[in-house]
């Protein structure tokens, strides 16, 4: 698939198959992922992947029980999509087991060397991540960027034996897509380039 094909088309995929994905596709996700570009080719990212269903389990239910009070505390949504946001949110989270592989990608504060800061790991960790979610989506596998761990830190920081210094970034779910791929709805090109200045 052209590349950017796969990028017009990498919507956040809330509904996954539960179909396994192959071990070795979960690696050459990651081997995508570490083709991107870091500050000065630092390198700080960690990969988890989470496929075994016991873990799911267990982490899933700790997220849902983190994340239920928020989700209903979500103002009514203003419009059709937001709705199916929240709706496609809510599905992810009731079926955090089911979703063959999560993906946390984590951060070292490495950079620089002399005074690390966040700022550079997350500049690290989203050109990578953004790279496996589309080439994920030429491999036909579906993707969705969440913030879910962030809600649960120190059930990941235990349950994964993260070590002090890998901070979890963003966590990703990777399995066949069980809804229609479509386009992404962006602000227009136009709106966005300032020729040589605003
Ligand atoms: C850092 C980051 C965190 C996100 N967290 C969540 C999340 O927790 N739950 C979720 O359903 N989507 C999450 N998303 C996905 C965005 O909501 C989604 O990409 C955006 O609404 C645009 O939709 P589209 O990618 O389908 O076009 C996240 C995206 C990013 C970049």
């Amino acid at each position: 698939m052209d590349v950017f094909d796969a990028m017009e088309t990498c919507i956040a995929m809330r509904y996954l198959k539960e179909d396994l994905v192959p071990k070795g596709d979960l690696e050459r996700l990651v081997h995508a992922a570490t083709r991107a570009s870091s500050p000065a080719n630092s390198q700080g990212w960690e990969f988890i992947i989470l496929d075994e269903r016991d873990l799911k389990t267990e982490i899933g239910i700790a997220v849902a029980a983190a994340m239920g009070p928020l989700m209903d505390a979500l103002p009514e949504a203003e419009d059709g999509t937001k709705q199916r946001m929240y709706d496609g949110t809510q599905h992810l989270l009731k079926n955090f087991a089911k979703v063959p592989a999560w993906i946390l990608v984590c951060g070292r504060l490495n950079y620089p060397p002399e005074d690390p800061s966040e700022a550079m790991m997350y500049s690290t960790i989203f050109p990578a991540a953004q790279n496996l979610i589309v080439a994920a989506r030429a491999m036909g596998l579906g993707t969705t960027f969440t913030s879910f761990h962030t809600t649960v830190e120190g059930v990941i920081q235990k349950r994964l034996d993260l070590p002090d210094d890998v901070i979890p970034c963003v966590m990703v779910a990777v399995g066949y897509p069980d809804r229609q791929f479509m386009p992404v709805r962006r602000r227009p090109t136009r709106d966005v380039i300032h020729w040589n200045g605003w």
